[in-house]
């Protein structure tokens, strides 16, 4: 292929990723989008194999095969409710990458000019905090013990400060010609921002931070991109990093937190003092109530959430809204930004279960109509219905807009417990007057109010 056609191609591939990623944003459309996003990565490493600038073509080949098999393995293994741990790996492994590349540009000395070897510096720097930042991000989304507890030591915001600008120094010194070995310091130290950076997060803000590592592996690759010259890297790695912006504003903006406050905030841990005293009044009902309850209504909001997910409840919910439909009662679905464990949870599992799009309803447009719902349903939601979001300045949830069920005239709370959700902290809400906790997994709870229903 001639070299004008190989840049051409490339455009193509460039075009690809960018309508793809356009078609995303819908769910209509968002398989489509991700179809087309392989097409251009397919074709971009088709590229690359026979751009001529490549030597041990087997050594690749090997590389393709163990990635797919690793990447089919990942696809098929892991489940639905894992996905947020896997994309958090997915965003390290992107941005150890980075720091391989570039690392491998310095050995063979293809980055002399400054323009690359400063290139080089902010490969190696975002990727490496990007790698272990997700690390630990994957560490807290999988609740392994050692991440739950922030790391402590004395002087720790100076000495952070003092690493983090150790680092700057030394990537300008890269830049501008030092010796080789300067990056494997600069590298050790972005690590160490990487892990000091995400450690103390925890509570709710994980949506935060797992959009904005998504952008700096984006930001990486594109820095990646001008060490190799190869454009369409630049153009996805941007790509990435310009969605994960937006992505990082819209998860600040759906917890009322601000980006500094979120990273540099200090940190409210769960406190589960007292739950005993919060619970003393907790009401609990059965299926068969929740049945006479729900036939008697005339709109019905569910509000899913993480534990939605866990019990794989989404199809046992859409059989009984047809059900309850067929009766004349408006169904819809209070949808939570950061609901789940991931952007959108909710949506892609609802619309695995074939929910009508227009009776998913945004938190922003139902919770002024919540004082007309005749029963709400919180099915494994937990912390997006917590009221102490509005009146606990302490919490670590403070501020972050909740999905007003207590405004409803009956909430039906289903879960397994009066446990705790991902913020580790009690909520008032089951403990309410008007609200009737049903115990149980969600989609055995879900089939036996459906079999009350049916039957009765
Ligand atoms: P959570 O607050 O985590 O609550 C989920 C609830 O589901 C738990 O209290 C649990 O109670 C229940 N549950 C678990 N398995 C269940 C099952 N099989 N059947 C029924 N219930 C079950 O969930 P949420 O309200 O969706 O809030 C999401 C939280 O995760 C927020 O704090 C958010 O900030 C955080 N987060 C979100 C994201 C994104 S991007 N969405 C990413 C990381 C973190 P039991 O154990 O008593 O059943």
């Amino acid at each position: 292929m001639t070299p004008s056609l190989t840049q051409l191609a490339y455009v193509a591939a460039a075009v690809l990723f960018i309508v793809g990623l356009k078609r995303m944003s819908h769910p209509r459309t968002a398989v489509q989008g991700n179809v087309l996003g392989i097409a251009g990565m397919g074709l971009a490493i088709l590229l690359a194999l026979t751009s001529g600038q490549l030597e041990h073509h087997w050594l690749i080949g090997i590389g393709l095969l163990v990635g797919t098999a690793i990447g089919i393995g990942f696809a098929l293994t892991v489940k639905m409710t894992d996905m947020p741990q896997m994309v958090a790996l997915f965003n390290g492994f992107g941005g150890a990458a980075s720091v391989l590349v570039a690392a491998g540009a310095l050995l063979h000395n293809t980055a002399d000019a400054v323009s690359s070897r400063t290139a080089v510096g902010i490969s190696g720097v975002i990727g490496a905090i990007t790698f272990w930042g997700s690390l630990v991000a994957f560490g807290k989304l999988q609740e392994l013990d050692l991440f739950k507890k922030p790391i402590d030591f004395p002087y720790k915001q100076p000495v952070t400060i003092a690493i983090a600008c150790l680092m700057l120094l030394l990537t300008i010194v890269l830049g501008l010609g030092a010796g080789h070995w300067l990056f494997i310091p600069t590298v050790l130290l972005a690590s160490a921002i990487g892990i000091l950076l995400v450690n103390p997060i925890g509570g709710a803000d994980m949506p935060v931070v797992i959009a904005l590592l998504n952008s700096y592996s984006g930001l990486a690759a594109a820095a990646t991109g001008f060490v190799i010259n190869n454009h369409v890297l630049v153009i996805s790695g941007s790509l990435v990093g310009a969605s994960g912006i937006i992505l990082t504003r819209l998860m600040c903006k759906a917890m009322n937190r601000s980006l500094s406050n979120v990273l540099f905030g200090v940190v409210a841990t769960g406190n589960n003092d007292g739950d005993d005293d919060i619970y003393e009044n907790v009401q609990i009902t059965t299926a068969d109530n929740v049945a006479l309850m729900l036939e008697a209504a005339q709109r019905i909001v569910f509000v899913p959430g993480y534990g939605m997910a866990v019990a794989q409840a989404q199809h046992a919910v859409r059989n009984l809204s047809k059900i309850l439909e067929a009766q004349q009662t408006t169904v819809e679905y209070a949808i939570h930004p950061v609901a789940g464990r991931m952007p959108g949870h909710m949506n892609v599992l609802l619309a695995e279960a074939d929910v009508p799009y227009d009776q998913l309803i945004e938190m922003d447009q139902i919770n002024p109509t919540m004082d007309s719902v005749d029963v709400a349903i919180v099915l494994g939601a937990n912390d997006v219905v917590n009221p102490v979001a509005r009146t606990d300045p302490q919490s670590p949830i403070a501020g972050m807009p909740i999905i007003d069920v207590d405004q409803a005239r009956i909430v039906i709370v289903i879960k397994r417990s009066l446990s705790a959700g991902f913020a580790g902290i009690p909520n008032p809400l089951f403990a309410n007057s008007n609200t009737w906790m049903l115990f149980g997994d969600g989609q055995q709870a879900v089939l036996d109010i459906t079999t009350a229903i049916t039957d009765g």
